[in-house]
């Protein structure tokens, strides 16, 4: 029983190190040093876990706006982008805090939006993630790009 417990565990990280390791190009060397140091197994990081957030947040605007509903409001948590921890290198760094205020303005422009251009300031939105992601973490990119309006 135990044998098989471990090997799930492992082939579960690998899994995940897998995906990681598409998503951003920069997880296994950092899996390598997490886990000889705790032998612990791998977990999304804080900012990796707001971005999943993010992304699911956005599906449902998406419907909402293509229902000609407009959000009005955006969780706080959002603007923690700035200091969340992260396994990408770049984060934190200069590229990165420029984006986010980008990006955080954006955000701001869709909610305060018309029904007439509602549509067009969420793709804007959409495509500041894209253009953050281009330069730092282009794995994701083909799930982002799935969020825009066409
Ligand atoms: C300012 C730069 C920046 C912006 C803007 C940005 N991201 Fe990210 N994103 C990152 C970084 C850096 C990571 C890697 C985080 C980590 O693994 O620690 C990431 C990771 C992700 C991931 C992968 C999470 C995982 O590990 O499974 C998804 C999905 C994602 N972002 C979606 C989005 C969406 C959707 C938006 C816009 C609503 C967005 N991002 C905006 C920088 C950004």
């Amino acid at each position: 029983m135990g044998k098989i417990i471990i090997v799930f565990s492992l082939s579960l990280m690998f899994f995940s190190c897998q995906e990681k390791v598409n998503q951003c190009n920069n997880c296994a060397e950092e899996l390598v040093k997490e886990n000889k140091q705790k032998s612990v197994m791998y977990e999304p990081s804080e900012l990796a876990t707001l971005m999943l957030e993010m992304y699911a947040e956005n599906e449902n605007w998406k419907q909402e706006i293509l229902k000609g509903n407009i959000p009005n409001s955006f969780p706080e948590k959002y603007k923690t982008m700035h200091s969340a921890k992260s396994v990408n290198e770049n984060a934190g760094g200069e590229f990165y805090n420029a984006m986010t205020d980008t990006y955080l303005k954006s955000i701001e422009e869709l909610s305060n939006a018309s029904k007439e251009n509602a549509q067009e300031k969420y793709n804007n939105m959409v495509n500041v993630c894209i253009q953050c992601h281009q330069q730092i973490c282009p794995g994701p990119i083909p799930k982002i790009s799935k969020l825009v309006i066409q």
